[in-house]
């Protein structure tokens, strides 16, 4: 073991004890929220709120928009962390700092994840405010976080990526969509790394891939959570078409007020999906 690998499991043992020393107990699902996505915080009950300043080693967001907390509490019967803001690549951050909070809530015994996006429609049906069930992603064009000594501690070198999108928490995602009458799609997300949005050469490119959707987050913590065996749901809103598909530009703020207006879908399909959440950890089932 490098002396830096050391350091980063020192790092990441000390931000987990200094979380677990003001839970009342071990969540059972870590959920990060993405751009515009952060009211489904309000709704966790007797929360206990992290500012991530006070968490040693932990990263601070940049974006405008992007809160910087943890907020632990109940919703439908289940103890939740949820992240509100995370970290991207494009901020200047190196891989092992967009991952880092997952490390951490691994090692504080965290065994599912719950992750939501804002991306790009690619495919014609995924117009804006649809929701999409991640069934598989694209990370040709993510520096993986993987690279470098292997943490032996979470997970082997070479990480099978099979599945990564539980195929269990899938189908109860989309009974759940059913239940609470919120329409859902499934299909592939392709990573970016921004901050600078595609071109729509970009887009055509990796539609070709098989890309159906597109964004600049999830894929990254995705794979480090894998890699320490977690099980993992993700969801993406669709803020707007991909460059290219439609005939004008893309701004931040629209996709930002797109996430806002499609929101009330997410909680409510959300707080379907945590209230039966219900995963067999050895089997992945
Ligand atoms: N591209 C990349 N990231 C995004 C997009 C997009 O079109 N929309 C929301 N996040």
């Amino acid at each position: 073991m490098t002396i830096h690998t050391e350091q980063y499991l020192q790092q990441i043992d000390q931000a987990a004890s200094a979380i677990r020393a003001k839970l009342p107990s071990i969540p059972d699902i870590a959920i990060i929220l993405g751009s515009g996505l952060g009211p489904l915080a309000d709704k966790a009950k007797d929360p206990v709120i992290l500012d991530y300043k006070e968490i040693p080693n932990f990263p601070q967001s940049t974006v405008v928009g992007h809160e910087g907390r943890l907020v632990a509490g109940t919703i439908e019967g289940t103890f939740v962390l949820i992240m509100k803001g995370r970290f991207h690549y494009y901020e200047g951050y190196e891989m092992e700092q967009v991952t880092f909070p997952i490390r951490v809530f691994a090692r504080l015994g965290i065994r599912s994840l719950l992750v939501t996006n804002a991306a790009g429609g690619i495919r014609e049906d995924l117009k804006p405010g649809t929701l999409m069930l991640i069934t598989d992603h694209l990370s040709y064009l993510c520096p993986s976080p993987l690279r470098g000594p292997n943490l032996d501690t979470f997970g082997p070198r070479f990480k099978d990526m099979t599945q990564v999108y539980n195929k269990t928490l899938i189908s109860l995602a989309k009974k759940a969509a059913d239940t609470v009458k919120v329409p859902i799609k499934e299909g592939i997300y392709a990573f970016f790394r921004g901050p600078q949005y595609e071109t729509p050469a970009e887009i055509r490119g990796i539609k070709t891939l098989g890309a159906d959707a597109v964004g600049m987050s999830t894929v990254p913590e995705t794979i480090v959570a894998r890699h320490c065996d977690m099980a993992v749901l993700g969801i993406s809103l669709i803020t707007n078409k991909a460059a290219g598909l439609n005939d004008g530009e893309l701004n931040h703020a629209e996709v930002t007020q797109s996430a806002q207006q499609a929101e009330r879908n997410l909680v409510a399909l959300v707080k379907e999906i945590i209230k039966d959440w219900n995963i067999d950890h050895d089997t992945g089932m």
